[in-house]
């Protein structure tokens, strides 16, 4: 019998766990096969990391993915490319030791070692102390001269990739990414990020090193058109029947299709041995999101501004409206220059998003919900 894990495991997901995205797939695998970069591009757990190993499974070729997220340093930069590379060499390494001395020849200068372990043969690289911005121009462009020689295709995704902006040296970084990248002919790059404001800074300002490098994909949330069918095909596998159609609307409707969201609640109501109906669905996220405002959501919303708090309340109570209408401004007690103000704020932290008929809404589904059942205001 199908299981919670099969359809609405935690994490990454893949397979049968995977919903949609067909054109971002077919677009990433045209840019694969044109071997013309990506910067994807999207709030916090709209499923870019999911996208990318759903793509990568689909390719079949060998990819390694480093996180940048804990970087403060070139150096830790330069160790997690170094770290991604010898990835990417192991699964690439030939048999014969004669072909496995030529492919390390490429790194020559790196002091390439092959260590035995119990997982079997990694490679080492101990790179001289040059700068840090050398030796990752070098380590990547080594790389693609390894796949070439071994006439292989592979992939090469940094994740949270903005980090790299906010360290020391990271116009010279960013400079040494590109001349590799640019020049790349077996090594397909994918750069993504949640946090927007410094990507597209990174890759669209003309003065950043990256200006231009990278085709953009935004990732939105998945519609309802393919969640439905996807939540259905789970129902039917664990419970021989598809969910009554006032109930699948509530599931969309709560969680705003955000994806996270989606797999949390049907997690939930997964874990009910007879098929959910419409008040069950309700209590579930119900008692999910009052769990969640001890754990994270009250700590969160008491760092807000007033007028931030404000801002949101209003949202989350109205999600249809023209926030800049003088209306709201009378509503709220606040002027128009300091809505704007606020909103671009929100906008940036991700707290609100525009939809797509042009409102602000919560971006959020848990926090607008909270925000949504406060009396007071
Ligand atoms: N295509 C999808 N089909 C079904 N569920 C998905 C899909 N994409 C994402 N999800 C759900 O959303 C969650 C977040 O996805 P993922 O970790 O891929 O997002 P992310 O954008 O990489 O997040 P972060 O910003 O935290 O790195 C997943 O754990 C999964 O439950
Ligand atoms: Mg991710």
């Amino acid at each position: 019998m199908a299981s919670i894990e099969t359809y609405f495991p935690t994490g990454i997901v893949t397979g049968d766990a995977f919903c949609n995205r067909e054109h971002e797939r077919e677009y990433l695998a045209k840019r694969f096969q044109q071997n013309a970069h990506v910067v994807l591009m999207s709030p916090r757990r709209y499923g870019k990391s999911s996208l990318i190993a759903q793509f990568t499974v689909e390719q079949n070729v060998p990819f390694s993915a480093i996180d940048l997220l804990p970087a403060t340093s070139g150096k830790y930069i330069k160790n997690a490319i170094i770290n991604g590379v010898t990835q990417l060499l192991d699964a690439i390494m030939p048999r014969m030791k004669k072909s496995k001395q030529r492919l390390l020849a490429h790194f020559a200068k790196m002091n390439p070692v092959i260590e035995l372990s119990a997982f079997g043969q990694r490679i080492k690289l101990n790179p001289d102390d040059k700068t840090d911005e050398e030796t990752v121009m070098k380590l990547l462009m080594s790389l693609d001269e390894a796949a070439q020689e071994m006439n292989k295709k592979i992939i090469f995704v940094m994740d949270e990739f903005q980090q790299i902006a906010l360290v020391e040296n990271s116009h010279s970084l960013e400079a040494s990414i590109r001349h590799a990248v640019e020049r790349s002919k077996n090594v397909f790059y994918v750069f993504s990020g949640s946090n927007r404001t410094l990507l597209e800074d990174m890759f669209n300002n003309m003065n950043r090193p990256l200006y231009h490098l990278c085709d953009e994909i935004k990732l939105n949330r998945i519609s309802e058109d393919y969640y439905i069918p996807f939540i259905n095909n789970a129902a039917k596998a664990t419970w021989r029947s598809t969910l009554a159609d006032d109930c699948l609307a509530k599931i969309m409707a709560l969680t705003e299709c955000h994806p996270y969201y989606v797999n949390r609640l049907c997690r939930s109501l997964w874990d009910s041995s007879s098929l959910p109906d419409v008040e069950f669905v309700e209590r579930t996220w119900q008692t999910y999101i009052e769990a969640q405002k001890i754990d994270w959501v009250a700590d969160m919303i008491s760092q807000l501004s007033i007028n931030q708090k404000k801002i949101l309340v209003h949202l989350a109570k109205n999600p249809n409206i023209q926030i800049q209408s003088k209306r709201v401004a009378n509503k709220v007690g606040m002027v128009g220059s300091s809505i704007q103000r606020t909103v671009e704020i929100l906008l940036r932290g991700d707290l609100i998003y525009k939809d797509n008929n042009g409102n602000y809404r919560v971006l959020n589904p848990v926090i607008k919900a909270i925000l949504a059942n406060d009396k007071y205001s």
